[in-house]
Parts: structure tokens; C-alpha cells; sequence
């Protein structure tokens, strides 16, 4: 009978490379790893060969940019889905397409299980494992970090150590760090104290904005409907264009957060992110829309954004729901076209101007000179019956005597 197969997300760190190893033993199966490349600037080359020389019988590593920023990224974009108004899921809509990866794995070689390398307090095992099933419910997930025996990095580098897995001697980082084209999280060490500002050394791509550029940097960046195509007149790929703005935006100390999240089980975790890209082009994609939308739409979008977030970070990607509210947002984006310039100094943004031939901003609506057309007159009867639900509720309650709260 020949062995079972299981597919592992294989990062090339100690986890995963001790997970090849101890699933094979284990389960007494053949270990295919599968490696997405998101654009992560720390190297993943010679992670197929360490995934070889680590025991397994294939590995696979795919170059997933340009679906990662198509598919994912401007997804959250158009739906402004920032978690808990802040944190723009660089991670979160990164595992349901890791998620993708290994079940198109497991189909083409056989396997009955994936695995990851997730613990089971965090958010990443749950988007890895609502992704799966909501793909291939026939698959089953294993978890090894749940239920293996090592309690510690030492435990793990022991074992590592015995079974000739090849493991890098590096200087250990404190930090847990997960990084992708669209922004990079860290935690653990020092910052697991809310008290405690984040020690320079906590941020891996982005320089301290007091020692950014004395000069500002103004860049303009173009939409069509909802989507970035745009750098400074530049017609720029999905890829490229994030690139770039990540490097600029790293350059002049933009997308630094520090914050206390809800994770989906229910802990209080705090982490900082470094998102230059995603924080860039949701300042500018929201300034457009401002712009464009219609009173009604700009504020229903809020709510619908609020929704598309949690569902995005609590890994419900693949969901109904989730499909249905981005026809919405599609639909809104239609017009959301035109050119946002921006101004980069010493970690903020600040806005130079807004164009779109969609605009809603008319000016003689909106100016208090001589060249004013809006119908002041008009505004008393809309403001008598506007007013009228709040003016009999005032009146019914001073005629029963009673104390006038509202
Ligand atoms: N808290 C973020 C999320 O749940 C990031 C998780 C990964 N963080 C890390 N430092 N490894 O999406």
C-alpha cells in the first residue's frame, strides 16, 4: 500500500522544518511542502532545498504576488477593511490564499491532509482551517503545533539537532514577525507589555520618522474604479506599484502601528505593523472616495467595511457573506476613478489634492463667495419637518409635565 500524503506550509523556519520531519514519522507519511512567496523581502531562496534535505519528497514553491495583490489585497482596498478601524490584514488576507495553495496541492498530488504551523492561540490556525474547509471539505487539517510534544524553541532545536534537520545557528529575534507585500506584523519579546513602547529594533522595514528625509516627497497615485493602476502617471502592475509605494512609504517612516487587537479567540494580543503600502493607498482610496460617493452610499459603505473586516480577520474569506457584501462594494467603486496626490514627510501623509471626473464636490454649492447657488431659502422648510418628530416629542413631554430629556 502506498504511504498517505500530507501537504505542510512550509515557511523554511524551525517550526515547519521540524514539522516535515516529525508528521513523516508520526503519521508514516510522504511530506510534500508547499511554499508561498507573498513578497516577503526576508529570503526565501533555498527553501526548497532546505525542505529536501529536511525529509521531504517534493516541494513546491509558487510566486503568488500578483494574485496575492489582485485577488486579496485590492479586495480589502475597495471595501476600506481596516480591523478595529487600524490594522489592514496584511496577514489575514494572506492565509486564505496560502490556504488556496495547499488545497490545489493536496489535490494535484493525492494527499488527504494538510498541515500548518500555527499554534492554537492565534488567528492564523482558524483562516488556515475555515479556508480549507470551505475549499475542500474532504481534507483534513493537522495541527502539529497543538498537539506535538516539544513545550519549547530549545525542545524543538533538540530534536532538530537528532534527526540532521538543518537549522540555521541564527542570532534568535524576539520578535515573531509575519511579513508579506502589503505589510509586516510583530510580536511577542518587549511588546507583550502594553506599557512599553516599541523598542526601535521592533520595526524590521520602515525608519524612524525623526530621522526620514528633511524634504517632503509628493507622489500622485491613479484609481479606476477602486484600483490602484497609477504611480505618478506611471501605468505600474499590481506588484510593482505596491513595491514601490512600500519602499518609498518605508523611506519616510509611514505605516507604523502599535496596537491592541481582539483576536478570534477571544485574547487581547498587542502587535505592531509596518504597512507603508496599505496605509498609503487606503488613505488615498478613501480620499477619493470621499470625493465621489454619494451621501448614502459613503455612509452604508462604513457599516458594510466594519462587517467585510471582521469577517476578513476571523477567516471567513470564503464565505457567503463575504461574497456577497464585495458585489456591493464593487458596485460602489464604479466611479471611483481619478488621481489622489499625496505628500510624504517624517511618517505622516497629508493630502495635496483630490481629481476625479466623478466628483460630487461642486464648488458653487460649497463657496460662501458671490458665486454661491445653493438655495438658502430652501433650507427652513427642510429643517421645520426635519425637525418635526423631535418637536412633538418635546411638546408631548412638557404638556404631561414631565422633565424634558431628550
Ligand atoms: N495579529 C495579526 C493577525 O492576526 C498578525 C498575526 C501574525 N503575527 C505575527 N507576528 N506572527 O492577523
Amino acid at each position: 500500500m502506498s504511504k498517505r500524503k500530507i501537504v505542510v506550509a512550509y515557511s523554511g523556519g524551525l517550526d515547519t522544518s521540524v514539522m516535515v520531519k516529525w508528521l513523516s514519522e508520526k503519521y508514516n507519511a510522504e511530506i510534500i511542502t508547499a511554499t508561498g512567496f507573498l513578497g516577503q523581502v526576508k529570503e526565501i531562496e533555498g527553501v526548497k532545498e532546505k525542505a529536501k534535505l529536511t525529509g521531504a519528497v517534493k516541494s513546491y514553491i509558487f510566486d503568488l504576488r500578483e494574485e496575492f495583490i489582485s485577488n486579496y489585497a485590492w479586495k480589502a482596498l475597495k471595501a476600506s477593511a481596516l480591523y478595529e478601524g487600524t490594522y489592514p490584514m496584511a496577514t489575514a488576507i494572506g492565509r486564505p490564499l496560502l490556504a488556496k495553495m495547499l488545497v490545489d496541492v493536496a489535490i494535484q498530488e493525492g494527499a488527504d491532509s494538510v498541515a500548518h504551523g500555527c499554534t492554537g492561540k492565534g488567528n492564523d490556525q482558524v483562516r488556515f482551517e475555515v479556508g480549507v474547509q470551505s475549499l475542500a471539505p474532504s481534507l483534513n487539517v493537522i495541527a502539529p503545533l497543538r498537539i506535538w510534544e516539544f513545550k519549547s524553541r530549545e525542545e524543538e532545536m533538540e530534536y532538530a539537532l537528532n534527526n540532521n534537520i538543518p537549522i540555521k545557528a541564527t542570532k534568535d529575534n524576539p520578535y515573531s514577525i509575519d511579513e508579506n507585500l502589503w505589510g509586516l506584523a510583530v510580536e511577542c519579546g518587549v511588546l507583550e507589555d502594553p506599557t512599553v513602547a516599541p523598542p526601535e529594533d521592533a520595526y524590521q522595514i520602515t525608519i524612524n520618522p525623526k530621522n526620514a528625509p528633511d524634504q517632503p516627497a509628493a507622489i500622485t497615485i491613479g484609481f479606476e474604479k477602486g484600483i490602484p493602476t497609477t504611480l505618478n502617471g506611471v501605468e505600474l502592475n499590481p506588484v510593482e506599484l505596491v513595491s514601490q509605494l512600500r519602499d518609498l512609504g518605508a523611506a519616510y517612516g509611514i505605516g507604523r502601528l502599535d496596537m491592541i487587537e481582539n483576536r478570534v479567540v477571544g485574547i487581547k494580543s498587542r502587535e505592531i505593523y509596518e504597512a507603508p503600502a496599505a496605509v498609503i493607498l487606503h488613505h488615498a482610496h478613501s480620499e477619493l472616495e470621499r470625493l465621489v460617493l454619494d451621501k448614502e452610499t459613503f455612509r452604508y459603505k462604513q457599516n458594510v467595511s466594519n462587517k467585510i473586516a471582521n469577517l476578513i480577520y476571523d477567516g471567513l474569506w470564503y464565505s457567503p457573506l463575504f461574497k456577497s457584501l464585495m458585489a456591493f462594494v464593487d458596485s460602489t467603486q464604479e466611479n471611483i476613478t481619478g488621481e489622489i496626490k499625496l505628500e510624504f514627510y517624517k511618517g505622516n501623509i497629508k493630502t495635496l489634492s483630490r481629481n476625479s471626473v466623478f466628483s460630487l464636490y461642486n464648488k458653487n454649492l460649497a463657496t460662501y463667495t458671490i458665486e454661491d447657488t445653493f438655495d438658502h431659502k430652501a433650507s427652513e422648510g427642510f429643517i421645520k419637518i426635519y425637525g418635526l418628530p423631535y418637536k412633538t416629542l418635546a411638546q408631548v413631554k412638557s404638556s404631561s409635565k414631565e422633565e424634558v430629556t431628550a
